[in-house]
């Protein structure tokens, strides 16, 4: 497998923008099963995890065209397949939202269980097969762990989510918007990607009402129709560029950004002592890496501290005067990267869903590995404000998420390179993991 090279100890300065959402695009690239007519969707990332989604949908029959590496036009009118096996799946967890996609589109879906990061716990769906069964279908699971979800027809109903989930929240939507009558999502998840998928439902006819907000509403509607459609800014992609900078140091303008999804993560690093400027779609990060203050982070459901940039704070802090909690608040077990980040040199504790960290005064650079996506963005942190060479193996994580990170961060003043792997065939397809 490929590997980064990175040799640590520059300041960032300059500018960079930041790509479309990944966990938007993830389910608004199967919301397109349900227009009866061609979208355009625009801004969408350049990552893996992309990729194995258009290679779903193209195996079911959609016929997909590249306008640009960043917009592809998506035709959904004929499907030859409702079923989607774990070849498939296996590489992505927002493979679920072909289930949710399909069954709100012909009332019927069978997709194996996914596959995707792996924090060490369980990552279970109750909540979502839970959500299409109050609307009228049943739910089986087949051989091969495929999930069958069926309906003569669907029909809206109130669902309750015990947990706030935004997979979830966002695949009863997608089952829902077609269904007969009203659906009400209660407790539902507040995500910006939720927001995203709302708009880009109502684009496309749908009546989805309250996204953002704890109780979603959605009116059925008969028919719906393409739609041209641009994906929001990756909210976790712009706060990993921002940690970048507050752990090296440097003057950083992070463009094509909304500055309000990254409320809670700019918040903690003024906090930290460095300084968050906004503008209308930027924020300019300025950072002098040596003054870092300790602070405490707890990981919540939106508008709370995004799990997703837990790693990549928490190896901040490694670096901060004075000892800082962070408790993770979403999932069981979200510190496996912790110990690498030891193998550098770092002083973390973690007592079950708490991290407790001593700074010290610099990292040494080291051979690690990216455990999972958001693990890797804190391993490419690390390496660049440690001391010395580190080697990041594992980097198939990180391109699940991260469209071009070694250009943008060598772009930035960064020594950064891609070492691929003498065993690999050119032009072979990697697995995402
Ligand atoms: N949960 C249940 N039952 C369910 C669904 C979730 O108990 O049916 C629990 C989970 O075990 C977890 C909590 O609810 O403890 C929240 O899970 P959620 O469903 O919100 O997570 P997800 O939809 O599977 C998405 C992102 C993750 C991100 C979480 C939380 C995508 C494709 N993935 O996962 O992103 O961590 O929301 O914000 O949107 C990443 O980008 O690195 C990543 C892992």
């Amino acid at each position: 497998m490929d590997k980064f090279v990175i040799n640590g100890g520059h300041k960032l300065y300059g500018e960079v923008n930041i790509s479309g959402a990944k966990n938007s695009v993830v389910a608004i690239l199967p919301a397109t099963l349900l227009a009866e007519g061609p979208c355009r969707i625009e801004n969408i990332p350049d990552i893996s995890d992309v990729r194995y989604m258009l290679k779903m949908l193209s195996a079911m029959g959609a016929k997909i065209t590249m306008v640009n590496p960043n917009t592809f036009d998506i035709d959904t009118s004929y499907l030859s397949s409702h079923t989607v096996p774990y070849e498939l799946t296996k590489h992505l967890r927002a493979s679920y939202y072909l289930l949710g996609a399909l069954l709100g589109r012909d009332a019927k879906a069978r997709v194996a269980m996914p596959g995707g990061c792996n924090f060490g716990g369980v990552r279970p769906i109750d909540q979502h097969l839970k959500g299409f069964e109050a609307l009228g279908a049943t739910v089986d699971m087949e051989e091969n762990a495929i999930v069958h979800a069926e309906a003569d027809s669907l029909t809206g109903n109130s669902i309750y989510m015990d947990v706030v989930s935004v997979g979830a929240t966002m695949n009863v939507m997608l089952a829902a918007v077609k269904a007969r009558g009203l659906t009400v999502i209660e407790n539902a998840a507040k995500e910006p990607h939720i927001v995203d998928l709302a708009n880009f439902l109502n684009s496309m006819g749908a009546d989805v009402r309250g996204a953002g907000t704890d109780v979603i509403k959605i009116r059925g509607v008969s028919k719906m129709h393409g739609a041209e459609y641009s994906v929001i800014p990756d909210q976790i992609e712009a706060g990993t560029y921002m940690a970048a900078v507050a752990a090296c140091g440097g003057d950083v303008l992070i463009k094509n950004v909304v500055p309000k999804h990254l409320e809670a993560i700019s918040a903690k690093l003024i906090e930290c002592g460095a300084e968050v400027i906004e503008g209308d779609d930027t924020v300019r990060v300025i950072s002098n890496a040596d003054d870092l203050q300790h602070c405490n982070i707890k990981t919540m459901p939106h508008p709370g501290y995004p799990t997703d940039m837990q790693p990549q704070m928490a190896t901040v802090l490694t670096l901060a005067h004075g000892t800082s909690i962070v408790s993770e608040g979403v999932w069981d077990n979200r510190f496996k990267y912790v110990d690498q980040l030891v193998r550098m040199g770092a002083n973390i504790e973690v007592n079950g869903k708490i991290a407790i960290i001593q700074g010290v005064d610099h990292l040494n650079g080291c051979s690690v590995k990216a455990d999972d996506l958001r693990a890797g963005a804190a391993m490419i942190i690390a390496g660049l404000a440690a001391r010395g060479t580190t080697e990041i193996e594992n980097v198939i994580f990180i391109d699940r998420g991260y469209e071009n990170v070694v250009e943008k961060f060598n772009a930035l003043g960064a020594d950064m390179v891609r070492v691929p792997d003498e065993g690999d065939q050119p032009g072979r397809m990697k697995s995402a993991g």
